[in-house]
């Protein structure tokens, strides 16, 4: 990681400064801007941070140009296929894969912390029927920190970690909790003799009045799917969970403000409007008319589930999902959705538009296709999003906590009116 520098020069005042660079262990070397104002006078500006790095750390490791992804250090199509969302979950919060005793005992604290308090569960009683579950999922997990005022000292290790295990645990009741109230049926206890996502399974789909089985198939395909939204470095959620947490506030908020975040159809929110996009569609036939509106300047149509800020190649999460999505329809029956989101990819695929741009499908553009299979309603999407990812959110609220926090305070180009006074009303 050799450092060396860089020289700035003012071509209008001669005034030059030098800039230490610095090197990671893989990716993009870095600028420290930290002396530019103090020394030159200047702040950078930069908005949507396309070039700008927020932070230093070891979780996630994403290189755009080759299409990469790993969770300290290993890569994403080893992980889904080797391990399961708990095991992925212990590696980004503690840096290693678990041995044998160390996921037991994850798997053994993960699944006796999944119960939420039972006047939680009444905050769901203030939610219309229809309200959107990531509405219900961002008040009650911010309201989390009401219950836990034993366990807030941001400073204390040991409570940061109980914090994370609680947020892994307990996400996928409030989750089918507010997916039970959407449909008025009564709410379903955890059960600690189900895997993490059998869990979810039967919270969302169990009734009193019948017993119930976990599909293996969809409890499979789920754990693969929270392996791949675990994490993916300083997206924009998870750079809002780090703001939130900057300023010390409880870990609870932070993580209800990334939930926020993700709900936005830019984010999280886009598996959701991949599928409304596809019904809108409809037909293969009127697929060259949508490429035409997303190609449209004039028109706000964009083609969800495409594009990326970072990877300006396949994005690695969406080709193993792409293949999950065959296997469950193989099992389920076929999705018509399937055959027009892969003729979509096609014809994208080979348009200058999109080849460009590098515009490849992202994450979010085969996802929805599954957790429709599964019976998942389309509200409901990125809720399961939410739900892989809060392991990717609390990691780096711990990595960010534990290490020389500073709060985050961005500067700005002014370009509002310079001082004037205020006349009186009747010159006004
Ligand atoms: C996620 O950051 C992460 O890592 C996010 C994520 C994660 O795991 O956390 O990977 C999850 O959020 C995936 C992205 C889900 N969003 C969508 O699928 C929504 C559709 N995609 C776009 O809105 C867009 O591609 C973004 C938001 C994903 C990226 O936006 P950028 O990097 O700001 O790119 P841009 O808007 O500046 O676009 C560059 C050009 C523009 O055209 P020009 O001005 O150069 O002519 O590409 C065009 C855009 O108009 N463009 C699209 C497009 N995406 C970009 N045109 C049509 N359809 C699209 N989907």
């Amino acid at each position: 990681m050799a450092d060396s520098s860089v020289t700035i020069t003012h071509d209008g005042t001669g005034k030059s400064v030098q800039l230490p660079t610095r090197e990671g262990t893989a990716g993009t070397p870095v600028i420290d801007i930290g002396s530019l104002n103090k020394s030159f006078g200047h702040f950078t500006l930069d908005p949507g941070f396309v070039a700008t790095a927020s932070c230093e750390s070891k979780i996630t490791y994403l290189d755009g140009s080759a299409g990469l992804l790993q969770y300290r250090g290993y890569p994403i199509e080893q992980l889904a296929e080797q391990c399961d969302y708990l095991e992925v979950c212990y590696l980004l919060l503690n840096g290693e894969l678990p041995n044998g005793d160390q996921k037991s005992e994850f798997d053994h604290i993960i699944r006796t912390h999944t119960m939420i308090h039972e006047s939680l569960r009444g905050f769901f009683d203030g939610f219309h029927y229809d309200a959107h579950p990531m509405a219900m999922m961002t008040g009650v997990i911010g309201s989390l920190s009401a219950f836990y005022h034993d366990s807030l000292d941001i400073n204390d290790p040991g409570q940061r970690m109980i914090t994370a295990q609680r947020i892994i645990a307990k996400l996928p009741t409030i989750a089918a909790a507010a997916y039970k109230h959407s449909v008025g049926q009564p709410f379903m206890y955890p059960r600690n003799d189900l895997s993490y996502t059998g869990n979810l399974l039967h919270m969302m789909y169990a009734v009193p009045a019948a017993d119930y089985e976990v599909d293996p198939i969809a409890e499979k395909a789920l754990d693969v799917l929270f392996t791949l939204h675990a994490d993916h470095e300083q997206n924009a959620s998870t750079s809002t969970v780090r703001l939130a947490g900057s300023s010390g506030t409880n870990p609870f908020g932070a993580i209800a403000a990334g939930t926020a975040c993700l709900w936005g159809p830019a984010h999280g929110g886009a598996n959701e409007a991949v599928l409304r996009m596809l019904d809108e569609i409809g037909d293969v036939s009127r697929i060259d008319k949508y490429i035409a509106k997303a190609k449209d300047k004039n028109d706000s149509f964009r083609l969800m589930g495409f594009g990326h800020r970072v990877y300006k190649n396949f994005d690695p999460r969406a080709r193993i999902i792409k293949k999950i999505a065959h296997e469950v329809l193989a099992t389920y029956g076929n999705d018509p959705r399937m055959e027009l989101a892969m003729k979509l990819e096609e014809i994208a695929l080979v348009d200058e538009y999109f080849v460009e741009r590098s515009l490849y499908p992202n994450v979010d553009f085969y996802s929805g296709i599954i957790y429709r299979a599964l019976g998942i309603p389309l509200e409901m999407l990125t809720v399961m999003f939410a739900i892989g990812r809060s392991v990717g959110w609390i990691s780096h609220w711990q990595e960010m906590v534990s290490g020389k926090m500073r709060i985050g305070r961005p500067r700005q180009l002014y370009t509002g009116e310079v001082q004037r006074d205020v006349p009186a009303i009747k010159k006004r």
